[in-house]
């Protein structure tokens, strides 16, 4: 790890403007820094303060930080509340009532507005209609549902009824939407009929049907569906009811449950090193304080903004960024149903010129496909749009290389809009080192400074700080209110995952290398140390694609590595072994392409190898362990300079880079 080095230099400086940071929440570096030394000072009381100031309490907490069972640490842990009170009623009160909550464009451009008082009218009709199921406190409820009001009404609803929530993207296979429900252990599952995306209609009820019929899903004893298309579904008496039914009728209030701050607001899935997906457990208290605090630390969201976050529910981005932090800061956004490139890729631009969006949040792989799709045809050029409007630019998901950040400033912030490149993980349920948009002068290519009250370090393999300058590992020091809490049903996993004996046990481990720089200490994060793949700002284990690929009937054995790319900044390149002979040119290709199909079906269509490569064999150690850095050369179609000498078979070498 220690051989991680900076390989960044970069010296272009972009002071916040004077008029951004005039105005903004954290105005200017020494009132950041002041925030931070509060925090240094007293953690615990920089925390409550905050936990008191922006969140409402059903009952107040007094406890703080209990630290007596590390690494399950407990935040406000005898106060109560609840999530989605601290999103609607507190709206309603505040007078932001009549204030449009969300703007929804369809796939097909058709455009919807709701207000706080009608969005909280919606929930609680789904809350005590899910009531009305049967469904309630401490239950969990998987959600399966295209970007819709829906979607965020049944998030909302599930917490306002104490309901622990598990969404699972639209996109994921009936095999991966299964193991979920039987992972998290549901009573009911929300989905839709079909979805719409670039003008085609996915049928998400027909997966739904085949996960429920894949088995041990026997606890789900409902299945809600969205009338989205109106398109044809299958339908199980007594199991299955439409989402509009279980709402007609019911009150258009429901009280808010108030739970324990460390209730689990919800169970989310992302990719460990192993097969198997994580459950990553967050609690209600400090994930909802972390979710507003960052709002309007990090977006500096005013009254009179309309944000625009392009993240799907089923990642945490949309959790954070879509269905909770937005509605807690009061704010007015924007939500998309559909794609970037459909009808062609002016989408985006046209429609932040159309609805006026101020603050603009999505992945480096977007900017970086649509850098070349505006290359490509002049028509949808960022420069043929209007994007007047807009003061605030944000990427998120894995590191925006410094070109695409150049292009995005000068493109789409026309220089005028700071840039806030927010590293954060599912695990740390919000942003944890970013700009302050009115403080931090930006360097493309880096995340810049922790959040005040985030303990960021970049340690050496035995959790000894390296010096500025020196690469290593990315580590969180001190517990933060809104950390994952555990993996849902795995204690131990959780603990070995985040908090490994290696570095001491107390060091929040990220799973990323980082470097800092020597003169500004900003952070520059330089990619995964585990064996995790981040295509499109998807997480992905090799290990899962390895799973996924080996059970197919016809493959013996299979190594998943990444090799870098231009549009989705990494791609999966998959060796694999048949049980039978090697196929010749012609039939590698079709097999390829059954194999991609497969993995599509197993897993998702986001974790189709780009590559495969067949191979009589894979390159492996005397001890049989695979030698996966030889793969990731062969993966780059690099020359081999490493050491090979421990490599029982050499010729396999050869063999597999001719395989390209
Ligand atoms: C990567 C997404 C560099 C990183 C919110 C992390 C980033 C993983 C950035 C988490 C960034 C995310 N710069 N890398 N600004 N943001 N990453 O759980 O590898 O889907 O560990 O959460 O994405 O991905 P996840």
């Amino acid at each position: 790890m220690s051989a991680i080095e900076s390989v960044m230099q970069e010296h272009r400086v972009f002071p916040p403007p004077e008029s951004f940071a005039k105005s903004a929440a954290i105005s200017g570096m020494d009132a950041y820094r002041a925030l931070c030394e509060e925090a240094e000072r007293d953690y615990e009381g920089f925390w409550a303060r905050h936990a008191r100031e922006q969140l409402v309490w059903a009952k107040p907490f007094t406890k703080v930080l209990n630290e007596s069972n590390a690494p399950f640490y407990k935040w406000f842990e005898d106060g109560q509340l609840n999530a989605s009170y601290n999103c609607l009623e507190r709206n309603l009160e505040n007078g932001n009532a009549d204030k449009v909550a969300i703007v929804f464009e369809a796939d097909d451009g058709t455009v919807t507005r709701v207000t706080y008082r009608e969005l909280h009218a919606r929930v609680c009709q789904l809350a005590n209609g899910l009531k009305a199921l049967g469904i309630g406190k401490g239950d969990r409820v998987v959600i399966y549902m295209p970007m819709s009001i829906e979607g965020v009404c049944a998030m909302q609803a599930c917490a306002r009824i104490g309901a622990t929530h598990s969404v699972v993207f639209g996109g994921f296979s009936a095999k991966s939407l299964q193991e979920r429900l039987v992972d998290v252990g549901a009573v009911a599952l929300l989905t839709a009929d079909e979805q719409m995306r670039g003008g085609k209609a996915l049928p998400l009820k027909a997966i739904a049907d085949e996960a429920l019929a894949l088995g041990g899903c026997e606890a789900v004893k409902h299945v809600v569906v969205y009338r989205r298309t109106g398109g044809k579904v299958n339908w199980v008496e007594g199991r299955d009811r439409w989402l509009d039914e279980v709402c007609a009728g019911q009150p258009e209030t429901c009280e808010a449950e108030p739970v324990d701050a460390e209730h689990p607001l919800f169970v989310l899935y992302t990719s460990g090193s192993t097969g198997k997906p994580k459950g990553v457990q967050h609690s209600t208290g400090g994930y909802l304080l972390w979710a507003l605090m960052t709002m309007k630390w990090t977006f500096d969201i005013k009254p009179d903004d309309l944000y625009w976050c392009t993240a799907d529910i089923g990642w945490v981005t949309g959790h954070t960024y879509i269905a909770y932090g937005p509605l807690a800061a009061g704010a007015t956004q924007l939500m998309f149903e559909g794609i970037p490139t459909y009808p062609n890729a002016g989408r985006f631009w046209d429609m932040i010129a159309r609805h006026k969006v101020s603050v603009f949040y999505t992945a480096p792989t977007a900017i970086r496909s649509l850098i070349k799709a505006a290359e490509a045809d002049q028509a949808v050029h960022p420069k043929q749009y209007d994007l007047s409007s807009l003061r605030l630019l944000g990427t998120v998901g894995e590191p925006i290389n410094p070109e695409a950040w150049m292009w995005y400033h000068e493109n789409i912030g026309r220089g005028r809009c700071p840039i806030v490149d927010t590293f954060w993980q599912t695990e740390t349920g919000g942003h944890m080192i970013t700009p302050l948009p009115g403080a931090t002068p930006l360097v493309p290519g880096s995340c810049t400074l922790p959040l005040p009250g985030i303990m960021a370090a970049v340690v050496d393999e035995t959790g000894q700080d390296v010096p500025n300058g020196s690469g290593g590992i990315l580590v969180v020091k001190r517990p933060w209110p809104a950390m994952i809490r555990t993996i849902w049903g795995d204690p131990e996993r959780f603990r070995k995952s985040y908090f490994p004996a290696e570095l001491g046990g107390k060091l929040y481990l990220a799973g990323d290398g980082a470097v800092r720089d020597k003169e500004t200490g900003y952070f520059t994060i330089m990619g995964r140390i585990d064996d995790v793949l981040n295509v499109s700002g998807h997480r992905m284990g090799t290990m899962e694609i390895e799973s996924a690929l080996v059970a197919n009937p016809i493959v013996a054995e299979a190594a998943v590595v990444g090799r870098p790319d231009d549009t989705t900044g990494e791609a999966i390149c998959a060796f694999v072994v048949l049980k039978r002979a090697r196929p010749n040119d012609e039939e590698a290709v079709q097999i390829a392409n059954e194999l991609r199909n497969w993995v599509a079906k197993e897993i998702g269509p986001i974790a189709k190898p780009k590559d495969i490569r067949f191979g009589d064999n894979l390159p492996k150690t005397r001890s049989g362990k695979i030698m996966r850095r030889l793969l990731r050369s062969l993966a780059k179609n690099e020359e081999i300079t490493q050491d090979t000498s421990t490599l029982e078979n050499p010729a396999i070498l050869e063999q597999l880079r001719q395989a390209k």
